[in-house]
């Protein structure tokens, strides 16, 4: 009886660590699986990444994005033109709000209003282009991705336009300073967008 016991009871023990040692294999499998499909994302982004003006900032600002992006290159474009239409969104209301500050002078309150424009133009051109890559269809893509190109170009030129109101002048405050960088990080943003949509093919 005893025997019959503890020889039921280890084959009992044999099966559970038949069973631990499988669950272990399949989830370390898994965990594998996993760790690899991440690196096929993270390494189709940074390939995708190498070939615009600038490579670090493009990895950078996509790299949290990963698993939405895959390895589908209209999705990566999208998400590109998303994170750039966001900083240019986010940089407006900053110039904004940096504008109402008292202590600009003259000079500096101009080149900050024609800023504010210049933004507020660059923010249309990439929502119209957000808009038309979700929604490429029928039987003329490639006019719609020229189009897309264009107003991408547009708000480039008015990013830059509003930069070089920075760089006529030798600009010292500190506010102006923020102002600068913020709408310089956009441009390249843009400017990375760009290169993205520029190899988008159908
Ligand atoms: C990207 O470019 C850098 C420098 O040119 C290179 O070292 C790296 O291997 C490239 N990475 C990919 C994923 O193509
Ligand atoms: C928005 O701007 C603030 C202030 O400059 C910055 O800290 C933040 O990271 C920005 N967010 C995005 C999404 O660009
Ligand atoms: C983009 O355009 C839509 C209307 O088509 C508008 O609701 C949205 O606020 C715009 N986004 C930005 C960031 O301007
Ligand atoms: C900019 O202005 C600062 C102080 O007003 C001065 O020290 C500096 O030399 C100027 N730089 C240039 C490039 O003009």
């Amino acid at each position: 009886m005893g025997a019959k016991i503890t020889s039921s009871s280890s084959s009992f023990n044999v099966l559970a660590l038949l069973l631990t040692l499988l669950l272990c294999i399949s989830t370390n499998v898994q965990l594998s699986l996993a760790d690899t499909t991440s690196k096929t994302y993270t390494n189709y982004l940074q390939t995708a990444c190498n070939s615009t003006t600038y490579p670090q900032l493009c990895f950078k600002s996509l790299s949290s994005y990963t698993s939405t992006i895959k390895t589908n290159y209209l999705k990566l474009c999208r998400t590109a033109l998303t994170v750039t239409l966001k900083a240019a969104s986010n940089t407006s209301s900053l110039v904004k709000a940096l504008s109402k500050q008292k202590g600009l002078s003259k000079t500096e309150a101009g080149i900050v209003k024609d800023c504010i424009e210049e933004i507020g133009d660059s923010i249309d051109e990439l929502n119209q282009s957000l808009k038309a890559l979700g929604s490429l269809k029928g039987s003329d893509i490639e006019f719609q991705i020229a189009n897309i190109k264009t107003w991408i170009s547009a708000a480039i030129t008015d990013e830059d336009t509003c930069t070089e109101g920075f760089e006529e002048r030798n600009i010292t405050d500190e506010v102006m300073i923020k102002i600068r960088k913020s709408i310089v990080n956009v441009a390249r943003l843009t400017s990375n967008a760009l290169a993205l949509i520029n190899k988008l093919s159908y």
